[in-house]
């Protein structure tokens, strides 16, 4: 078996942070969403994966390599426009050849993994396997209509009425069929070429297309909201390891991480939480649920639930919480660099959210 790992996409949902780097690169729990991928694909016994990336290409190339440090043999596969889940699939045609594959949404994070899964589409074998998880709200997903014996009737992208509460997962178990399927199909309304349009066509031609309920915890890192939950989930797993320095009275308590170099000085961090190598926690209070890269400063605030980027600094403001703070992003007060004036200074980028507390008197 082998696998395809889909990394190109525009990421327009999770501007502005994707204007400068790929979603799939984002850090959870201080690792990159596609780090977590590949582990889970590895995990099946899988080593030979092609990624399909876009105009990320190089940072994603930079950041991976060729796999050896993960113990997979990775290949780069360039779609140069994001024309649909299934035009990546196309563009990897050559390489799957007649091969079982697993195609895997470079976004996504199944933090318990799909191994038992893999385990039964290997010994079943049907057209396409799906993995599908149960929603409160499916009217946002692909949604699968499946019988009893888990064989899926009917697939339907966003439907307003969704006739089953079953969210199609960006993990796919695919035979060669599903080429001549891909090749079949035209654009949808949108212009893209839907993965949910060539499973559904295996459907209509009788193919057998199964679906297995996924009950752990799933997300994709579309959403600023949903990279927080992914963080916040994926830091429980953490085991307290301080190679760092803590000093001058500082606390942890519970899971933390204080990486090489990382120095907490006269604060208190409650984990889970992770300091990043080399940075520098100083009269702070860190709370549950924060991630902190590398080389960040983070003086006299307090920050909880959050992901702060490498090279950033906070300092003498707060507190922060459920906050994203791009890569050397610098959050301070106005009075540092404009002579002591009240009011907010302000510098945001294109599709940047500022959210700050509401004045108790809401008047000027
Ligand atoms: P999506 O989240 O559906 O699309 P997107 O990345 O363009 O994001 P947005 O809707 O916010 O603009 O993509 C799911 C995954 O598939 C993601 O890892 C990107 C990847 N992808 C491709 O590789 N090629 C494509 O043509 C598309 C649309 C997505």
């Amino acid at each position: 078996m082998k696998a395809l790992v889909l990394s190109g996409g525009s990421g327009a949902r999770l501007r502005p942070i994707s204007h400068s780097m790929p979603k799939q690169l984002i850090p959870v729990a201080n690792r990159p969403v596609l780090e977590y991928v590949i582990d889970d694909i590895r995990r099946l016994g899988v080593t030979d994966i092609a990624i399909v990336v876009g105009s990320w290409a190089t940072q994603i190339q930079q950041a991976l390599g060729d796999g050896s440090r993960f113990g997979v043999h990775l290949t780069y596969l360039r779609q140069d426009l994001p024309l649909g889940l299934a035009d990546a699939l196309r563009r990897a045609g050559p390489f799957l050849g007649d091969d079982d594959f697993v195609m895997y949404l470079g976004d996504n994070v199944l933090r318990e993994g799909v191994a038992e899964i893999a385990e039964e589409f290997r010994r079943t074998r049907p057209a396409a396997q799906l993995v599908v998880h149960k929603v409160a709200d499916p009217r946002a997903y692909g949604v699968a209509e499946v019988d009893a014996d888990g064989r899926v009737l009917r697939l339907v992208e966003k439907p307003e009425r969704p006739r089953s509460d079953l969210a199609v997962v960006g993990v796919y178990f695919f035979t060669s069929a599903i080429h001549a399927s891909v090749a079949a199909i035209e654009p949808s309304a949108r212009g893209e070429l839907e993965i949910t349009d060539a499973i559904q066509r295996l459907v209509a031609d009788g193919a057998p297309v199964r679906a297995r309920e996924y009950t752990g915890f799933w997300r994709d890192v579309g959403e600023i909201e949903h990279v927080l939950d992914c963080n916040r989930r994926l830091l429980e797993d953490l085991r307290h390891r301080v190679t760092g320095t803590v000093e001058g009275g500082a606390e942890l308590r519970g899971p933390v991480v204080v990486e090489d170099g990382a120095r907490v000085v006269r604060s208190r961090v409650t984990g889970p939480a992770v300091i990043g190598a080399g940075t520098l926690v100083e009269d702070a209070e860190i709370g549950p649920g924060t991630a902190v890269g590398r080389g960040c400063l983070l003086r006299s605030t307090s920050l909880a639930d959050s992901v702060v980027l490498d090279g950033a600094s906070i300092s003498f403001a707060g507190p922060f919480a459920r906050s994203v703070i791009g890569r050397s992003a610098t959050v301070g007060p106005a009075g540092a660099r404009a002579g002591g004036r009240a009011a907010h200074r302000l510098v945001v980028g294109d599709h940047a959210g500022v959210e700050v507390a509401a004045r108790p008197d809401g008047a000027g």
